[in-house]
């Protein structure tokens, strides 16, 4: 049983974010879909409501589950056995920030390999920043997120 993470604060999940885990799940019999703390971020929904975002927009995908975690990412992956790591990439400026957390992870933990998929051409310019200041500004983000999210987000912004 071959076991991934797609880490990650999906605050909230993208469309982009939903195709790297679409497939990733090709690759491997199990990906978690990991919910974790970035300290650089300060996040518009709680751990608990990306989970269920995240839960909701990923249930048409058999082999997937979703969990949060507010440890160490390479401590959680080897309580689960998890073998790899997979994250998106955009373009060369997201490289050397993705590659300095492979290279932390792979020092924590050795078993842990870091895989970088890229990202389809359709979603190079979309990340969830993106997402909550287009919605903040009132611009339609229903091409950006699943429907769920989109709701969410409008309700959100509207509390
Ligand atoms: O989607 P993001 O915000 O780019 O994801 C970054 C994330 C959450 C994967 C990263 O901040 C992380 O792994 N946080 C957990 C804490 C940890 O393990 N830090 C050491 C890795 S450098």
């Amino acid at each position: 049983m071959r076991k991934a993470i797609c880490p990650g604060s999906f605050d909230p999940v993208t469309n982009g974010h939903v195709d790297i885990i679409e497939r990733s799940c090709k690759l491997f019999d199990r990906v978690t879909v990991l919910v974790l703390q970035n300290p650089d971020k300060n996040c518009v929904f709680t751990a608990e409501e990306r989970v269920e975002l995240l839960r909701v927009a990923l249930r048409h995908i058999p082999n997937v589950d979703v969990d949060c975690f507010d440890g160490l990412l390479a401590e959680y992956a080897r309580n689960v056995g998890a073998c790899a790591l997979v994250k998106g990439l955009r373009a060369v400026t997201d490289f050397e920030y993705e590659f300095q957390m492979a290279l932390t992870n792979k020092k924590l933990n050795n078993e842990l390999e870091t895989l970088f998929m890229n990202t389809d051409e359709t979603f190079m310019y979309l990340s969830s920043s993106v997402v909550r200041q287009v919605a903040r500004l009132g611009g339609d983000i229903s091409g950006f997120v699943p429907a769920n999210v989109h709701d969410a987000i409008l309700k959100k912004l509207k509390g």
